[in-house]
């Protein structure tokens, strides 16, 4: 059977994708210094669990997905997921592996159990999906293992509600765990945390939210997942409802968890990063 290994989240944030291929050079650059150093923790546990299967609860920016047609859940099953990101400068890079035959038993699942999903036989993908995948298994690495993205709406409103993704993420992990290949499972959630790119609050940020947040998704789930979607809005700024990647990754994580590693760091661009690696009890 498919067992879950565990959860990694961390913000995903365009200029990142600059700098990856420049990591070398950044790694004691002021600005970047403690942004790249979160990392390290998050790769050597993914080079001891070795997962053979990604699955990515993030949110397209109006890439593949626009305003003229825009699904609150998309699920991946493609062969393989192209970037497409925008502007940045950024090089090619090979395409991330999918796992169709997995896709369509978790979409088939997701559907008995009253998710009304889109699912996506091709499926461009941005610095949502990218940018974690390349930190995380940097390198290319990431052509080790095989991914589902899952693309959760917070472009436009109507945004899916914590309530919701946090159930979202509990039909897949339930969809994972009766899967009868003997698959290790990473869950990831990727956005956040607190950040306003525009409006009166641009560069909005709030400290105190985002540690609470990340606090909680380890001890209280159930708690985050009582916010509205005003009350991430109000609290972690217009972007920062970003944060229902991770509640929906958390969703995915029964049973016994322990936070292996945390580290928050401000700002990236006009963000708040956070990195959380949560190992499941096997
Ligand atoms: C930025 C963009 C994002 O998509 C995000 O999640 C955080 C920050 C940015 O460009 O600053
Ligand atoms: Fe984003």
């Amino acid at each position: 059977m498919a067992r879950i290994v565990g959860g990694l989240t961390t913000s995903h944030i365009p200029a990142i994708g600059a700098a990856v291929p420049k990591e070398k050079q950044l790694v004691n650059d002021p600005y970047w210094k403690d942004f790249f150093a979160a990392y390290p923790p998050a790769r050597e546990w993914v080079q001891k669990v070795k997962p053979d299967l990604a699955i990515v609860f993030y949110n397209d920016h109006g890439l593949n997905f626009f305003l003229d047609k825009m699904p609150t859940f998309a699920v991946g099953a493609a062969a393989e997921y192209r970037n497409a990101d925008e502007g940045w400068g950024i090089p090619t890079i090979p395409p991330f592996k999918g796992d169709p035959e997995f896709s369509w038993y978790l979409i088939e699942s997701l559907v008995r159990e009253e998710f009304d999903i889109t699912s996506c036989q091709e499926m461009l993908v941005d610095h949502g999906f990218t940018v974690p995948m390349q930190l995380f298994w940097p390198n290319l690495g990431y052509n080790d293992v095989k991914t589902v993205p899952i693309s959760i709406n917070t472009v436009q409103h109507p945004v899916p509600s914590p309530a919701r993704c946090y159930k979202l993420g509990q039909a897949v992990g339930r969809a994972i765990e009766s899967y009868p290949q003997n698959l290790k499972v990473v869950v990831l959630g990727t956005g956040g945390l607190s950040h306003q790119l525009d409006g009166e609050r641009a560069g909005f940020i709030n400290k105190k939210f985002d540690l609470m947040c990340m606090e909680k998704l380890v001890s209280d789930p159930e708690s985050l997942a009582r916010l509205s979607i005003h009350d991430l809005v109000r609290e972690a700024g217009a972007q920062g409802t970003e944060f229902i990647q991770w509640l929906a990754m958390r969703g995915a994580l029964s049973g016994k968890i322990s936070a292996l590693h945390r580290s928050y760091h401000i700002p990236i661009s006009n963000t708040a990063v956070g990195v959380m690696i949560l190992e499941k009890a096997a």
